[in-house]
């Protein structure tokens, strides 16, 4: 489990750093930043399958990433004595990322590269990352260290170079997957890459979820649900099967979910409605109950993640299911870290109720994302190695 979440210089959060629970309620007025936080999340999640760098190029670039206020805003600008202005940097801008779980922590940091003769100046580059014990970074919990191009790893009271040529856009997950030598590298990597993510499932006349798909054993939905039969029928076969039924009951009282095998191989959902002669099919849905449907295979995985986030699981769902959303996402985070990014009353109410439940609500201060009620005293301690 995830125990701090900190962010710098990212979009609108200049500097954030959160404490987690199991189950984590993210809300906040529009633009306070709760989609930020999500993206954020989501690139450090891309450190470990190689892409962190294609995903800031698609965002628009490291530059109009960065946070774009200035680098400290004083007691006066927040009492609006003076007015917001920047004066000379003292740092160099970094965008930086970083968790720490309940046994070891990753922190990256990425930056512009230094003037130069080449077509790519603003490629982003890894300038640092850090793999570290305990609760926060510290230079004597540090276990592998990675500064420009050099990686060293910690052996006894000393260091080991173990690379000193590894690109400025790969991490070092890239360049050190080798369980045998380096094995928190590969460990923090399978413990990222765990990580799922869902925020789009596609439930438009045409999506995927809708038609008959060849299957086979899913225990992991896919992120646009196109496998959806296949996750049901291994949940059923694998799985809980007692709570999918449960789920459905619970939300749409009276009414059965079956998958259905054709001669083809080819699986498909036939949904039983009380006052029907015959099943509806996956096409036949409503957008709503194609949608809850979804977020039953997703949540009730027979391999539960480390780390599951959910962006606004309500898209959609008319407020009298979010009480069965809310049970069903209650469950999951039973066996897996929960972040719930939502709008939605009724849901966030519901999660609430839940005595894991921890609510972050954020606010914007002077453009700055910030926490709403966090003092110092709630925030964990936190250190970036640079
Ligand atoms: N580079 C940047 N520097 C500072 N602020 C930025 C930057 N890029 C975007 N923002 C701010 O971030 C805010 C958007 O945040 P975000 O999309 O996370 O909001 P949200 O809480 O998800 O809102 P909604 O509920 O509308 O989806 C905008 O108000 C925008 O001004
Ligand atoms: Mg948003």
């Amino acid at each position: 489990m995830l125990t701090t979440l900190s962010i710098a210089n990212y979009r609108s959060i200049q500097s954030l750093t959160i404490p987690l629970g199991p189950l984590n309620l993210i809300t906040g007025p529009n633009g306070s930043g709760k989609s930020n936080l999500y993206k954020a999340l989501r690139l450090l999640a891309k450190t470990a399958s190689g892409g962190v760098i294609n995903s800031l190029a698609e965002e628009g670039g490291l530059q109009s990433t960065f946070w774009a206020g200035p680098e400290e805003i004083s007691e006066a600008m927040r009492r609006g004595d003076v007015e917001v202005q920047g004066g000379p940097r003292k740092d160099v801008v970094r965008l930086k990322l970083g968790f720490a779980s309940e046994t070891f922590g990753y922190t990256i940091s990425l930056g512009l590269p230094e003037p130069q003769q080449s077509a790519f100046c603003f490629d982003p580059e890894i300038k640092r990352e850090c793999i570290f014990n305990g609760p926060y970074y510290r230079p004597a919990s540090c276990l592998v260290e990675r500064k420009g191009s050099m990686v060293r790893i910690r052996s006894g009271r000393s260091w080991e170079v173990a690379s000193q040529h590894v690109p400025s856009y790969d991490s070092m997950f890239d360049a050190h997957s080798d369980p045998s030598s380096a094995a928190e590298v590969f460990h923090t990597r399978e413990m990222i890459r765990s990580w799922r993510f869902y925020d789009h499932f596609r439930t438009d006349a045409d999506a995927p979820a809708r038609k008959p798909q060849l299957g086979t054993r899913t225990t992991v939905l896919h992120h646009d649900g196109r496998d959806v039969a296949a996750a049901l029928q291994t949940i059923i076969e694998i799985g809980d099967k007692e709570a999918l039924d449960r789920a459905i009951e619970d939300a749409f009282p009276g009414c059965k979910l079956r998958v259905v095998t054709k001669d083809d191989g080819r699986f498909s959902l036939e949904f039983y409605q009380k006052g029907l002669l015959r099943p509806l099919s996956g096409a036949e849905l409503s957008d709503g109950t194609l949608r809850f449907v979804l977020w039953v295979a997703a949540l009730l995985t027979p391999r539960p993640p480390a780390l599951m986030v959910l962006n606004e699981p309500e898209t959609s769902l008319h407020p009298d299911l979010l009480p069965a959303l809310a049970r069903l996402i209650t469950h999951a985070s039973q066996h897996s870290q929960v972040w719930v990014i939502s709008h939605a009353n009724r849901l966030i109410n519901a999660l609430n109720q839940h005595s894991d439940c921890h609510a972050i609500e954020l606010e914007k201060v002077l453009g700055q994302t910030e926490v709403q009620g966090q003092g110092m005293l709630d925030t964990p301690n936190w250190y970036w190695p640079d």
